[in-house]
Formats: structure tokens, C-alpha cells, sequence
């Protein structure tokens, strides 16, 4: 194994006055005529060095004064307490290996998006964007955790599909040979199907949704973290949700001290606020009595709508705490859910607070055959045929007969990574949750 050093590494009190080595890119430099100082960056920070006209040959000496923002470089030299310095310690600099003096950077920190979008590759190394990378692992990492420690298995489903699992409307179309398909929306279909194999699985995949709308929670590729489990009624499901969404906000706290720290500055994200949502039980609320809510504030909406953008926001803004908005009229969900029979389904939105809106989406499934072959009927998914051998049989069939083969109460959820990544650092955009999105005009670069 490779043994490294990173700058966390050395910016300890034990190894002052030793000789120390960090190999990194240059973040800031100034030139003082018989000095250069640099502040050199690595993936866990910063540290200052210095390089003394009289402590270094003249070639040395030379190869300072070339380097550019962003050149890569390796440096040996005594590690100091400074004061003065950005993190407390200084390298005086004795030896310098040069990989690359670098360009001028094109870019400077206050550049406008179409800059930016230019050159995505070489933005994604800004302090703050590398925080926030930083924070969505540690979410990942912990939600994964929090479904491994609960015994559910992680599966591998397929992302070019023969059929829809949301919206129609939404599907990138590709071509799979002499066939159409599909690039998947959801994972669910599949997920349902291998309960009956593993009982409680998860998956994390892409997903895609070619929808219209331009805003700042919508992406047309983002990471999708689902869950199934048999047996499971919707107030399981909800149970499970709250329970692993709070260790992976609390754990990732803990781990990431310092990117938060950094981040308020940029955000204005307070741990403080984080921990409140951790402690305080999560809110349930009916579909019908949010629209009582917000009719109450004078909101032109009517039982039967769906929740946009702005209601969402507005609804979030009357509680402390994340919303289980439950029993949607059927109408404005999808085909799949659970009928309760009085017009409404068995389904909840978790909708992020201080105006975040809709995080997760997730049901109880429909298990009984003949309400979902109705469904199926009635959303006009039976036509859609696929070709299987040398037959064409309806492309929901497969997962009709996972309700003709021992069919069983189940639940799941889908969250949005980038979603879940925007509230936590409490950011307006989602396109800078991931390094490189997709979205309309010419966001196919990088
Ligand atoms: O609400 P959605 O469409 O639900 C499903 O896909 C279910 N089949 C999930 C399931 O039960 N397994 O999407 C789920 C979540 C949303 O709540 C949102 O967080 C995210 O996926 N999402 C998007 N994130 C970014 N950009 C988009 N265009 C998104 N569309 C959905
Ligand atoms: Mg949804």
C-alpha cells in the first residue's frame, strides 16, 4: 500500500521543527522578492510555505518563482509554528519537486455560471463545492450504513429498461438495438421484484427524467438511494425513513466539523439547526389537511391539486421540522400505490423544511391483483408492448405476476441524493450538489 502524507497529517504539534514532504497544487502564492510564500492545497487542506532566496540553490530558487495558481508541485522542507499563517504552521522550504508549473487559472472565484459551465472541470476544485462533496459522501456513506446495520442487502438493478416506472412523459429514449428502451426513472419495479428474493433491499442508481421544468431542484440525471421491503405498511416505511435519515444527518455532523464550519460562511448552514431536526419527532400530516393549511394562508389551491414548488415551500415554512405529507388523492400519484378506497392512496412526499420541499417520494404498493390490473388499465399502461423471444407480450406483465405468485403487503421510497445534499447544506442550487449535471443548454460539457 502506499504510504501518503497529506497536509492534515503534518499540522500537528509533534512535528515541529522535523522535516516534513506534501505533494499538492499551489492556492495561493505572493512573490517578495527575496521570499515566495505559497499556501499549498491537497483533498484536506491547507498550509502555508515558504521559500527563502538565501536557504535555496539558485535553481530552486528559480522554479519557485515559475509556478502558476494550481500548478503541482512536491515540497520538502522544516515544519514551523506561524502565527500568521492561514492554519498555524509554515514549511520552510529546502527542496521543491516540480510536476507541472501550471497555466494562469482561468479562474478567479467570482466568475458568472456561463464561466463556470466552461470550465466545470477545473471549478469543482473550489474550496467550498469540495466541502460539499465532502458532506454527501459522509450522507451516502451513513444511510448505507444505517440499511446494512438493519440487515437490508444493497442490489444491482438494471438502468436500460423496456417500461416506465413514473411519468411517461419523462423518458430519455434510446436505442437497444432493433428495440426502444429506456433510461430508468426508478429503480422500484425491479427493487419490488427482489424483495420476494431478499425481503428489505436498497439500490443506489442513477435515474433520468427528461422533464421540462428548469428550476433549482430539478436535474435530468441524479443519484437515486430506493428502498423495498416486504411486509412493510406505510407506517413502517415512514418509521424507517425517519430513523436512518436522522443517523446519517447526525453522523455526518460529527465527521464533517470542519466542512460545516466552512460552509456557514458560504451558505449560512448552522450545525445548530441540523441537530434541532435530528432531536424533535418528524411531522405527519395528511395531503387533505396540508391543503386546509394552506388555504387557511390564503393559497389558491383546491383539494385534488398537486403540490407545487411554491406550496411546498410554503407548507415547509409552518413547521420546525421535515413533513410526511400522507394520502394523496390518487389521481396525482402513480399507478402503483396502495388504494385506500376513499379517492386517496397510501403514500407520503417528505418534504425538507425551511422551504426545501419534496426530498423523498415514497408507498405502500398496490399488492392486490385485481386493483393493479385495473390501475394498469385505467393510467392505459396495457398497451405498451415489448418484445420478449420471438412473442410481444404487455410490458407490465412481469411485475402483474408479482402479484399472482404469492403477492405481499410492501412499502418503499426513493431519495434524491442531490435533494437531500441541497437542504443539509442548505445551498439554492442543485446543480452544484454533484460535479458535473445535467441539465438543459449545453450542460452535456464536461
Ligand atoms: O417522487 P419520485 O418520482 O418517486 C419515484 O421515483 C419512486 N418510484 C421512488 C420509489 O418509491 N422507489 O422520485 C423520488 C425522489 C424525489 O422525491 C426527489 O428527491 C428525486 O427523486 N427526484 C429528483 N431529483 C433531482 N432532479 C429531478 N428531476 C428529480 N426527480 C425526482
Ligand atoms: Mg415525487
Amino acid at each position: 500500500m502506499m504510504k501518503e502524507t497529506y497536509i492534515k497529517d503534518i499540522l500537528k504539534e509533534d512535528l515541529v521543527g522535523k522535516e516534513v514532504s506534501i505533494k499538492g497544487w499551489v492556492y495561493r502564492m505572493r512573490d517578495m522578492k527575496d521570499k515566495v510564500f505559497f499556501v499549498i492545497r491537497d483533498p484536506t487542506g491547507i498550509i502555508q510555505a515558504v521559500v527563502k532566496k538565501d536557504n535555496v540553490n539558485e535553481n530552486i530558487w528559480n522554479d519557485a518563482l515559475k509556478f502558476q495558481i494550481e500548478g503541482s508541485l512536491e515540497l520538502k522542507g522544516i515544519l514551523k509554528k506561524d502565527e500568521r499563517a492561514p492554519t498555524g504552521y509554515e514549511i520552510e522550504v529546502k527542496d521543491i519537486k516540480v510536476y507541472d508549473y501550471g497555466q494562469p487559472f482561468p479562474l478567479k472565484g467570482d466568475e458568472e455560471i456561463d464561466t463556470i459551465q466552461k470550465y466545470r472541470h477545473l471549478w469543482i476544485r473550489t474550496k467550498w463545492f469540495v466541502d460539499i462533496l465532502k458532506v454527501k459522501h459522509s450522507l451516502l456513506k451513513n444511510l448505507r450504513e444505517w440499511y446494512i446495520n438493519d440487515g437490508w442487502y444493497e442490489v444491482q438493478p438494471p438502468i436500460l429498461v423496456g417500461n416506465a416506472a413514473e411519468n411517461t412523459t419523462e423518458l430519455f429514449e434510446v436505442k437497444y438495438f432493433d428495440q426502444k428502451a429506456y433510461l430508468s426513472q426508478s429503480a422500484q419495479l425491479y427493487l419490488e421484484a427482489l424483495i420476494f428474493s431478499l425481503g428489505k433491499v436498497y439500490s443506489l442508481t442513477p435515474s433520468f427524467r427528461a422533464e421540462f421544468s428548469r428550476t433549482k431542484r430539478h436535474l435530468h440525471e441524479y443519484w437515486h438511494f430506493e428502498i423495498e421491503a416486504a411486509w412493510y405498511h406505510l407506517e413502517d416505511l415512514i418509521k424507517a425513513v425517519e430513523e436512518s435519515l436522522k443517523y446519517s444527518i447526525e453522523k455526518t455532523i460529527e465527521e464533517r466539523k470542519s466542512e460545516f464550519e466552512d460552509l456557514k460562511s458560504i451558505t449560512g448552514r448552522d450545525i445548530k439547526e441540523l441537530k434541532d431536526f435530528v432531536e424533535k419527532p418528524w411531522k405527519i400530516l395528511k395531503y387533505e389537511d396540508g391543503i386546509k393549511k394552506l388555504k387557511d394562508l390564503g393559497i389558491n389551491i383546491r383539494y385534488g391539486d398537486d403540490l407545487g414548488s411554491d406550496e411546498e415551500r410554503i407548507l415547509t415554512q409552518q413547521f420546525d421540522v421535515p413533513i410526511f405529507l400522507t394520502y394523496y388523492p390518487r389521481e396525482v400519484k402513480a399507478f402503483y400505490m396502495y388504494e385506500n378506497g376513499d379517492g386517496t392512496v397510501k403514500n407520503f412526499d417528505l418534504l425538507a423544511p425551511e422551504g426545501y420541499g419534496e426530498i423523498i417520494g415514497g408507498s405502500e404498493r398496490e399488492w392486490r391483483y385485481n386493483i393493479l390490473d385495473q390501475k394498469i388499465k385505467e393510467w392505459k399502461l396495457d398497451s405498451l408492448k415489448i418484445e420478449v423471444g420471438n412473442e410481444e407480450i404487455d410490458a407490465y406483465e412481469w411485475y402483474k405476476d408479482l402479484r399472482r405468485y404469492g403477492s405481499v403487503p410492501h412499502s418503499g421510497m426513493g431519495l434524491g441524493l442531490e435533494r437531500f445534499t441541497r437542504w443539509i447544506c442548505k445551498m439554492d442550487h442543485i446543480r452544484d450538489t454533484l460535479a458535473f449535471p445535467r441539465l438543459r443548454g449545453g450542460w452535456l460539457y464536461p
